[in-house]
């Protein structure tokens, strides 16, 4: 067989990061050879979001890029991903674009197949199966190098927010082994990895067996090594006491919570079919931070949800001003096909509208996170030192607070993996600086 050069692009979550990973392996145990260079791939994979309309935008532009950027005589450009099972028909039939293959997030072992038969026909070809088993438990994934390693335990989504289009391309949840998963810790930390993150287009509902969400937890927490848990993303709908209970008792569970709120008013959320309240999302932060008053919580929202007025959407300015989120990802609300608000609810919010609600959105979050890094400042905060080297210099060190805010030490002897305790000297809203302390040896 002809080694073939492959060249894989991604976009969207940390889930589709993972899935890249996964693909690496399974095509690399066929003999595929990736490259870093586009030009010289005889295949150029996407691996797609199809999140929000602008996600799809960007393909559309990408796969036409591909093609002039090649310098290969026949360059075979496939989909992966969520773009693939939402919108198959209309990715083969598109003359202008020729795509040439198309596999679902759950067909990445059918990979080599497809591209063995487009090569020897000529003829397109597509699996966009979606499954109620796989979990790619058995593929032990190509990581990118780091600190972090990325481990999904569970996929798919049963949740149905009447929005969004992950349901449509990811299909229904499904978990993994706990036993499976924490040997695939021990690997990591023997691999040289500190922090693993657990994945889940709904991570807090994992379940398999007796074990829930809060079990699981307990158990990679439990592998000696790992000196940090983060995990992304759950719902708040899933957040029992005893889990935040776990989260507050072990040192290397980080003090982090992503807490999508979508939308401060009930009503609307009522119509997102998100299954709680604004009261009740209040009421869950409480008890996150009684139970662990130094945490950090971030959001996603969506403004201009159709229906929600210019008055509802006061709420979710009254619940961002008084969580205080540490970050805050915000977005136009952008109808998707076969979600249930496509079907039932017209995208009424004008364009105006909308960009109106993200600036006042996106101004008050700002000044929140520069004023919640601020208070920072003097504090004393532990890190764990990501890599040596950033953007702006090769010897600045790049570390990260159990909050998961960036600080950035001056040069120094600190190695990637190491935990040790710096001063915050000062701070902006996206990243602060910090300073070593020097600990005396008793
Ligand atoms: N599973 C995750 C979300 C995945 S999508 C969760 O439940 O939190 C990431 C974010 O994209 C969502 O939290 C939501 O804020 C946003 N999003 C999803 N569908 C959208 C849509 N149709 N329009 C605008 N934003 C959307
Ligand atoms: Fe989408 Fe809701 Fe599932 Fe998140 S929980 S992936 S927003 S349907
Ligand atoms: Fe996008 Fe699919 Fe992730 S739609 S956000 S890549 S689950």
């Amino acid at each position: 067989m002809t080694q073939r050069l492959v060249y894989l692009e991604t976009y969207g979550c940390q889930m589709n990061e993972y899935d890249s990973e996964l693909v690496r392996t399974i095509l690399k145990q066929h003999s595929y050879q990736f490259v870093d260079d586009l030009s010289q791939a005889d295949v150029v994979m996407l691996n797609t979001c199809s999140v929000r309309d602008n996600a799809n935008r960007k393909i559309y532009n990408r796969v036409h890029q591909v093609r002039q950027l090649s310098r290969r005589p026949r360059v075979y450009v496939g989909i992966l991903g969520c773009m693939a099972t939402n919108f198959r028909k209309q990715l083969l039939d598109d003359h202008k674009l020729k795509i040439d293959f198309i596999a679902g997030p759950d067909s990445y072992k059918q990979l080599p197949r497809l591209i063995e038969d487009l090569c020897d026909t000529g003829e397109k070809r597509f699996d966009v199966t979606l499954s109620e088993l796989e979990t790619y438990s058995d593929v032990y994934p190509t990581r990118a190098e780091g600190v972090n390693a990325w481990i999904a335990i569970m996929r798919g989504c049963n949740n149905y927010c009447t929005f969004c289009v992950v349901p449509f391309t990811r299909g229904r949840e499904r978990s993994r082994d706990p036993e499976n998963i924490v040997e695939e810790v021990k690997r990591l930390v023997a691999a040289g990895f500190s922090q693993v993150t657990l994945l889940g287009q709904n991570v807090n509902s994992y379940r398999y067996d007796e074990y829930d969400f809060a079990a699981l937890v307990k158990m990679v927490s439990d592998v000696p090594g790992v000196k940090r848990i983060r995990f992304t993303s759950p719902h708040p709908k899933d957040f029992p006491m005893h889990l935040l209970k776990l989260m507050a008792e072990r040192d290397n569970i980080c003090k982090q919570i992503h807490l999508p709120l979508q939308a401060g008013n009930s009503r609307v959320l009522d119509k997102m079919n998100r299954t709680y309240s604004k009261e009740e999302f209040l009421q869950l932060v409480d008890a996150i931070r009684k139970l662990m008053p130094s945490v950090s919580l971030t959001t996603d929202i969506i403004v201009g949800f159709p229906t929600e007025t210019a008055e509802e959407f006061l709420d979710t300015v009254d619940v961002v001003n008084r969580v205080r989120f540490e970050a805050a990802f915000i977005f136009k609300y952008s109808e998707r096909p076969n979600t249930l608000a496509s079907r039932r609810f017209p995208d009424d919010v004008s364009e105006a509208e909308k960009k109106r609600r993200i600036m006042i959105l996106n101004s008050l979050q700002d000044s929140i996170s520069l004023s919640e890094h601020q208070k920072l400042m003097g504090t004393t905060q532990r890190v764990l030192v990501e890599k040596v080297g950033t953007k702006k210099s090769l010897t600045e060190i790049q570390t990260r607070t159990d909050g998961g805010v960036i600080v950035i030490l001056p040069p120094g002897k600190q190695k990637p993996g190491e935990i040790l305790d710096v001063c915050i000297t000062d701070a902006t809203r996206n990243v602060m600086k910090g300073e070593a302390l020097v600990t005396t040896p008793a």
